[in-house]
């Protein structure tokens, strides 16, 4: 996606760091709207965006619609499981429907990979992938790398450890991507099993070892057990699991002291990341949830907001055009 393009259905579509440091710049104007006392800017007035989640969400759900109301667009709320779906409508049709009432942007979750792909074929309006199957989860990458800036600085010459369920994640095929086009070094650290078959092309380095790892990383990124897109035993048991992967209170003792634990969440407390660790000061889970409000206001302004008045971080309202021509 560049300021151009109409869709963010990948994370390559920002087209490497040039286009994630744009969002990273915009995305720290809309943190300053979210503190302010009325949190709000009329960006998006008149806009309307649909949410289509074919699988169930927390944060992303929550916080694309925070971002559109901060925005003030207006919203469309579509739920699966009280829709004509039910009743057997095309993923098409649906899309087909809901373009047919009045929309500027779809944001779609969907079990399968390449859905909002296809949803971005047929319909005329933005489309922004939330997460397809395995595929992509581009905006979790951009929310990642923010919060991991605004600790660290940066992402440049950082190691980042992401640990776990790699196989079934989209968020570590979204976060290897964008992390290591913002310049950091990342292991993936997870039995074999959970490996994809094969990481031809990934840039990354692979250990089994988690506690030879720990001492060395920045950043130590766990995973969630995907046992919904599982479809055999992949660990002889969760209690193994842990013992060998989890960031268990022993193991975090051996992170340097700056060093940060992410999760995209939902956690698993007390399989991939011990209850006590999940809440030290070092684990930055709810920065990250803060801070994909505003990185999703940063992207739906991007799609759906040219030529619109863009709050500057002094709070004064200056054109995006312009905001645009200081960047480069
Ligand atoms: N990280 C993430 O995508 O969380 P949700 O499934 O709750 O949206």
């Amino acid at each position: 996606m560049s300021a151009t393009s109409r869709h963010l259905l990948d994370i390559d579509d920002l087209g490497g760091r040039e286009g994630i440091e744009t969002v990273m710049r915009l995305t720290d104007s809309f943190v300053e709207v979210s503190q302010r006392q009325i949190p709000k800017v009329p960006a998006l007035r008149g806009k309307t965006i649909a949410w289509l989640f074919y699988e169930d969400s927390t944060r992303t759900r929550l916080s694309f619609e925070t971002a559109a109301k901060r925005l003030s667009a207006d919203t469309m709320n579509f739920s699966v499981s009280s829709s004509s779906v039910k009743k057997g409508e095309s993923l098409r049709d649906t899309a087909k429907t809901i373009e047919a009432m009045g929309i500027d942007a779809i944001v779609v979750r969907h079990s399968s990979a390449g859905a909002p792909h296809r949803i971005a074929q047929w319909v005329d309006a933005s489309v922004v992938n939330a997460g397809d199957g395995w595929h992509q989860h581009p905006t979790q990458a951009l929310l990642d790398c923010y919060t991991i800036r605004e600790h660290l600085g940066g992402l440049e010459g950082r190691r980042i450890a992401i640990v776990g369920d790699i196989k079934h994640s989209r968020v570590a095929r979204s976060d290897v991507t964008a992390f290591t086009a913002m310049g950091a070094e990342v292991v993936l650290v997870a039995p074999p099993t959970l490996l994809p078959p094969n990481l031809d092309g990934w840039p990354v380095t692979v250990s089994h070892d988690l506690d030879a790892v720990v001492p060395s990383v920045d950043v130590m990124y766990l995973l969630r057990m995907q046992r919904e897109r599982m479809t055999e035993a992949l660990v002889p048991s969760l209690r193994e699991y842990t013992a060998t992967y989890g960031l268990t209170n022993q193991r975090v003792e051996l992170l340097k002291d700056d060093a940060l634990v992410m999760h995209p969440g939902p956690m698993n407390r007390g399989v991939e990341i011990s209850a006590e660790v999940a809440d030290l000061p070092r684990s930055v889970i709810l920065d990250q949830v803060r801070n994909g409000v505003s990185v999703r206001m940063a992207v739906l302004y991007l799609l759906l907001g040219s030529g619109a008045e863009l709050p500057s971080p002094a709070g004064t309202l200056t054109n995006a055009s312009e905001t645009s021509d200081q960047e480069k």
